[in-house]
């Protein structure tokens, strides 16, 4: 395939406005996402913890993250990966007491690193001491604390739970309570005034032993329509995020004084931030949730739902920078999580899905705005094959198997290239989920020994990033020549082009400056350009 000249300059390109200054770490923070049960295990008993986690971080401020966000501590039913609280102001077990949470704050703190705890708001365990006080009596303040229905043939409206199956669930006496997630995670009622106010003692109880901040779970949630009216269509996993669909179950407009209320906690603890897990399709609505009095951010999942493509992935930066600038808020990029299928895989799998998964990771740390980076990605694990009877996904068994579930992005992180991987001491118990037979091949040992590895791709553009305010602040301009996006990024009178070639052929682009650095190993210039293979990325310096 003939190599083609791209210039950065585009009809399609459009300037933006330049961030403030000074700005707050969060606004080009990069988070490292922690999923605790497969991070590390201090202890032996096969389940990541807190003490795993502690003696891992050097490797955090080796790999250069700004701070991390920890998956749900708490004490659980276990019913989904933790996102079934019983105590908000506790640790479950399995990972270790609140002893060790603030001896985790203060090791990230002396090594530089803030640390952002998960809050889950929208609903409890069935466990919770409320929901069993409500199931005990249908009387009791904590039943006004959920969303309770008398006995009758059918449920009260059509809803439907996303993990499949319909939204409500008979308690032994007959009545139905509402549950949009899994049976064993009933919703809170937030028209009941005695709900917010435990969880503002739940932020006051985490703040005040040092955490930077909270990931909100569910941020779109929290308030149902009033009347408890049907949906008028049905929830698609397909869809960018939910539409006027389901506008009975999500995004109500009561639920934007939650953040405000919030946002005036945090306001009272220095540098704390919210970052809102808001998952509407209409990226307008969910940069709503981080005006300049809510929270700090709300994620942008375009990208993380967008397939390999020029098109789609510069209508996702164009429009998240468009709808997150209208409210002055930073956006928050985002190209995996612990609920997606991991990038390697979703671009292609194999030696292509790596090599795109690293000109992806040159795009995430190119942008403007804050950057999650989800633990795994940095090594380029692909989704793990788990076998059946060892998935512990909600997803998977309310489906009867129809969808795969996630755990293949949750298995352990591999440390070592030793059958264990390292993720346990030596003599452990088994793992909670199987390692994967390649997981060695992408341990973080023999990464750490190879320069050419995504470990050290990552480190290298983390570095970069810290050194050139063009990286991750600043200003950025999104082109488009066919299958090549651009993104020109400015900061402090330096412009950083990020090129991404995402066809199949190599294309020439030309370059007034230096090749700061390339996802692929080759990337030839001369004569004022380089040739940019396919499913690959540069960082252009301009002089
Ligand atoms: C979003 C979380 O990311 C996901 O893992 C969880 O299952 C749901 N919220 C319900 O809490
Ligand atoms: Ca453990």
């Amino acid at each position: 395939m003939p190599a083609r000249l791209v210039t950065a300059r585009s009809a399609m390109e459009q300037p933006r406005p330049a961030s403030q200054s000074p700005s707050p770490w969060w606004r080009s923070a990069v988070v490292y996402q922690v999923y605790l049960r497969s991070f590390a295990d201090g202890n032996g008993d096969g389940i990541g913890d807190l003490t795993g986690l502690r003696a891992r971080l050097p490797y955090l401020t080796w790999l250069g993250v700004d701070a991390l966000w920890i998956n749900p501590h708490y004490p659980s039913g276990g019913a989904d990966g933790g996102y079934d609280v019983i105590d908000y102001r506790a640790v479950d077990p399995d990972y270790g007491d609140v002893a060790d949470l603030e001896a985790l704050v203060a090791d990230a703190r002396r090594l530089g690193l803030r640390v952002l705890l998960d809050v889950v708001p929208n609903h409890t365990s069935d466990q919770h001491p409320w929901f069993r006080a409500a199931l005990a009596d249908p009387d009791s303040p904590e039943a006004m604390r959920y969303h309770f229905a008398p006995p009758s043939e059918e449920p009260p409206n059509n809803w439907q739970s996303l993990f499949g199956g319909p939204a409500w669930s008979r308690t032994p006496d007959g009545r139905w309570y509402l549950h949009l997630f899994a049976p064993e995670q009933p919703d809170l009622n937030w028209r009941d005034p005695a709900v917010a106010a435990d969880f503002e003692k739940t932020l006051r109880f985490w703040l005040d032993r040092g955490v930077s901040g909270f990931r909100v779970d569910v941020a779109y949630g929290l308030f149902k329509d009033a009347g408890l009216r049907d949906n008028p269509g049905a929830y698609s996993p397909t869809l960018f995020g939910h539409g006027p669909e389901q506008a009975m179950t999500w995004n109500q407009p009561e639920v934007h004084d939650v953040w405000r209320r919030w946002r005036s906690i945090c306001d009272e603890y220095p540098d704390t931030m919210l970052v809102g897990e808001v998952c509407l399709a209409d990226l307008e609505q969910v940069a709503l949730y981080s005006r300049p009095d809510e929270m700090h951010q709300s994620f942008s999942f375009r990208l993380l739902k967008s397939p390999w493509s020029a098109e789609a992935f510069a209508d996702g930066v164009r429009t998240a920078l468009d709808a997150f600038g209208r409210v002055q808020a930073p956006v928050s990029w985002v190209l995996g999580n612990h609920d997606k299928d991991r990038l390697v895989t979703r671009f292609g799998g194999g030696a292509v899905g790596a090599a795109r998964a690293r000109a992806a990771a040159l795009l995430l740390l190119a942008l403007p705005g804050s950057a999650y980076v989800y633990a795994g990605d940095e090594l380029g694990l692909p989704q793990a094959e788990v076998p059946d009877e060892a998935k512990r996904d909600p997803i998977f068994f309310r489906s009867a198997g129809a969808r795969a579930g996630r755990d293949g992005c949750r298995v352990p992180m591999p440390w070592n290239a030793s059958a264990g991987v390292g993720f346990s001491p030596r003599g452990a118990a088994e793992p909670w989920l199987p390692i994967p037979a390649g997981w060695p091949r992408s341990a973080v040992s023999r990464q750490t020994r190879d320069g050419g590895s995504m470990l050290h791709l990552y480190r290298r553009a983390l570095a970069l990033r810290a050194e050139h305010p063009a990286l991750g602040s600043g200003a950025a301009t999104v082109s488009r020549r066919g299958d090549v996006l651009t993104v020109r990024c400015t900061g402090e009178g330096r412009t950083v082009r990020c090129v991404v070639n995402m066809g199949s052929g190599t294309v020439l682009v030309r370059s007034r400056g230096t090749v700061l650095l390339a996802s692929a190993e080759h990337v030839p210039s001369s004569g004022g350009s380089v040739a940019l293979p396919p499913d690959s990325a540069v960082w252009l310096a301009e002089d």
